[in-house]
């Protein structure tokens, strides 16, 4: 049976996990694959650094670049993550023609252009399954199972630190900051929490996926972003009372109505905010730190896709997955399957979000008194903005009282424009929290 040799930089946390889920089910691979994957050198930051399952004291290195340079190395894990270095190291393999599988969504972000320009000039594929929603295979779905679709829509739950934060708040009526804090001890949150809470995890990951699905590089600068911070219990409270759920999505879509288009190429809009999701929809129920993904493809119509979307385990299984791509492709001596990335949209052009259009749940802190109603509403009407229904809580005390507008399809930039107007009301008592509303439809 013919051998493919594994070179893979990182020995930590995820890349103890592939090594082990490989010792578990190598043979079981080789089997289904005819060919046999065999684990040469891994290169750490230090023999004796902690990690969860153990690395045979022979494979490993602490050059790297020993590893990348191997003759006999024919294919390059790369778990170190950063955009530094890691980038250095990706580069170097793919200049050797050497397949290189990465788990690393920030280089990916900030660089799969070039990555990608670069490994097809060398002949190589990069790999990326496990950059992406963990465990669920949606690299490889997207690319190959769905290849004959256009993708309309993308809905993510792809940060689990957010998706458990947001979940024990619901559930248990529990702050923001008690639940980050829990989330952190669990060691759920990367080690920078605003990578996560901020949202910019998610955006790396719906920006590779909204590239894929669209065939042009979507730079993070692009992505609108807003993260979970200033979601409050009590915005949990009237979501539910209104029959939402809070979640942070990651959101890849074409708009409805066809606006002007770059030229020849079409808009999209992709971005990531926490939205109210209606409690029916399935993506309500995906809780705690569970990854989920719903794609609309034109053709297949609705799918989900639902896992653990963090964790050495969930992170080896599509390492491995990879690695099976990867030795196929060598044992058949071509780029046999869809390659990992093909850019074929050059002009397409992500839509600006004060141009995206969306239903609105607004929370205003306002005086108790008549007429308040009126003067909001006014300021809406003058902006072509329509009310869909409103709850005024009874039985608050003090001087402001909370009160909760739904808002009808609306553009994002008069929508933020009339709330600047209602927030300068002397009646108003506080900035107005507004949080957008998705009906999938
Ligand atoms: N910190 C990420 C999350 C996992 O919470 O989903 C790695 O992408």
């Amino acid at each position: 049976m013919r051998q493919v040799n594994i070179g893979m930089i990182g020995g930590g946390t995820v890349g103890s996990g592939v090594y082990h889920a490989w010792e578990c089910n190598g043979d079981l691979m080789s089997s289904r694959l005819g060919v046999k994957i065999n684990f040469q050198k891994v290169a750490v930051k230090a023999f004796d650094e902690p990690r969860p399952y153990a690395i045979p004291r022979a494979l490993m290195t602490l050059d790297w670049q020993s590893v990348v340079n191997d003759p006999a190395v024919q294919v390059i894990i790369e778990l170190v993550g950063g955009t530094t270095i890691a980038k250095t190291m990706v580069l170097a393999a793919l200049k050797l023609g050497k397949p290189v599988i990465t788990a690393n969504k920030a280089l990916l972000s900030a660089h799969g252009e070039e990555l990608f320009a670069v490994a097809k000039q060398y002949n190589a594929n990069l790999y990326y399954e496990a950059s992406v929603a963990g465990g669920i295979p949606i690299i490889k779905t997207m690319r190959e199972s769905f290849v004959g679709n256009r993708f309309t829509h993308i809905y993510g739950i792809v940060n689990g630190t957010c998706n458990y934060i947001l979940t024990r708040m619901k559930l248990e009526g529990a702050d923001f900051a008690d639940m980050l804090a829990d989330a952190q001890r669990l060691g759920y949150a990367e080690a920078e929490p605003s990578l996560d809470i901020d949202g910019f995890d998610a955006e790396h990951k719906i920006g590779i996926l909204a590239s894929l699905a669209h065939g042009f590089w979507v730079k993070p600068k692009d992505i609108y972003v807003e993260g979970i911070r200033h979601i409050s219990k009590l915005d949990m409270q009237f979501a539910a009372q209104l029959g939402y759920t809070i979640k942070l999505l990651g959101i890849v879509k074409k708009p409805a109505v066809a606006k002007p288009k770059a030229k020849n190429g079409s808009r999209v809009q992709v971005s990531v905010y926490p939205t109210l999701v209606p409690n029916a929809h399935v993506l309500a129920s995906v809780n705690h730190v569970f990854n989920a993904v719903f794609i609309r493809g034109d053709v297949v119509g609705d799918t989900l896709f639902y896992g653990r979307g963090a964790g050495k385990d969930a992170t080896a299984s599509a390492v491995l997955s990879d690695v099976a791509d990867a030795a196929l492709d060598l044992k058949h001596g071509s780029k046999s399957r869809v390659p990992p990335f093909v850019p074929h949209e050059m002009a397409g052009a992500v839509l600006p979000i004060g141009e995206t259009v969306s239903r609105y749940y607004v929370r205003f802190s306002v005086v108790d008194k008549p007429g308040v109603l009126a003067k909001i509403s006014a300021i809406l009407a003058a902006s072509k903005i329509g009310i869909s229904s409103l709850i005024q809580p009874e039985g608050h005390q003090g001087e402001s009282v909370p009160l909760i507008l739904m808002i009808h399809d609306a553009p994002n930039a008069a929508m933020t424009k009339a709330l600047a107007k209602i927030a300068k009301l002397p009646v108003v008592k506080s900035p107005p929290v507004m949080i957008r509303v998705e009906s999938f439809e």
